[in-house]
């Protein structure tokens, strides 16, 4: 579906995954507002945008700051006008050197909370009066499936993305009459610097990957848990998000999708 003369906003756009989903909704033809707290990597993504759609922004955001949250809401519709659609992707694996522990501290509970649901609930709030006053807009949250089953290494982590999918769900049912749709993605394996890490915590703290690479591990993993034998990417995520915003997807809501090869089939 094209999306020209739409406006996209994406947190955590800057690198990674949000990066991968900025680029194919500009690809698309959407203007694209990047949300995210680190400032020069927003920039380059930008500029990448530029040359593909032509329309984009940037916008400081830490999303555990509600005022911050309000004046992104506002520079977007000063810069690029209302957003469709909402694609809260900013997310965080634990608190600074959790990669570094066998057990998750209060640290990694608090701050893990903070960006992942509360954050989420700040950005997703900030929007809701642009897209009610519009009777439209779509909005899709990055969850994992790490909150489909509380999993070993970091159950902080596992639990805020089981609270992004209540909040998914939550958020549907309060935004339903307004015509808007809440939907929620569950990635599964994809080797990022993020999964690198959790790899070298299994390999240290599990006697089932003792001394494998973090890649060895993630090999394993896809091995043993995976139907389909393949690791998923950004790009896969990406175009579940592309599914979601588009008119095919106009009756669903509430919905979390795994996007997994078949790890989790509920
Ligand atoms: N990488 C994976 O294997 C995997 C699997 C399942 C789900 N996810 C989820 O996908 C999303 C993206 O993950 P990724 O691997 O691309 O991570 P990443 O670290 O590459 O990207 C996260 C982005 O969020 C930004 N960010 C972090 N804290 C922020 C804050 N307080 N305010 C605004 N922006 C902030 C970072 O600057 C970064 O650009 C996350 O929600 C993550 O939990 C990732």
């Amino acid at each position: 579906m094209k999306l020209t003369g739409k406006v996209a906003v994406v947190t955590g756009g800057a690198t990674g995954i949000g990066r991968v989903i900025a680029l194919k909704l500009a690809d698309r033809g959407a203007a694209i507002m990047i949300a995210d707290i680190n400032e020069e990597a927003a920039a380059v993504t930008a500029a990448e945008i530029e040359e593909i759609s032509g329309r984009s922004a940037t916008f400081t955001t830490d999303v555990t700051d509600v005022e911050t949250c309000r004046e992104l809401a506002a520079a977007t519709v000063d810069t690029l006008g209302p957003a469709d659609f909402l694609i809260n992707n900013a997310g965080i694996a634990g608190a600074p050197g959790w990669q570094e522990r066998s057990f998750s501290t209060e640290e990694d509970w608090k701050r893990t909370y903070q960006v992942n649901v509360i954050g989420m609930s700040n950005v997703t709030s900030a929007f809701r009066p642009q897209m009610t006053e519009r009777r439209s807009g779509r909005i899709v949250n990055i969850a994992s499936i790490a909150g489909r089953e509380g999993r070993p290494a970091i159950p902080h982590y596992s639990a805020s993305k089981a609270a992004v999918i209540s909040l998914t769900q939550a958020t549907a049912l309060e935004l339903a009459r307004f015509n808007i749709t809440v939907n929620a993605i569950c990635p599964g394996l994809l080797w990022t610097p993020m999964w690198e890490q959790v790899g070298d915590r299994y390999a240290r703290d599990n006697p089932a990957y003792k001394g494998m690479t973090a890649r060895q591990v993630f090999d394993a993993m896809i091995e043993e848990r995976i139907p389909m034998k393949k690791e998923q990417t950004p790009e896969d995520v990406a175009d579940t998000v592309a599914f979601f915003i588009s008119d095919d997807a106009k009756n669903i809501t509430g919905q979390a999708l795994n996007v997994d090869g078949g790890f989790f089939m509920r």
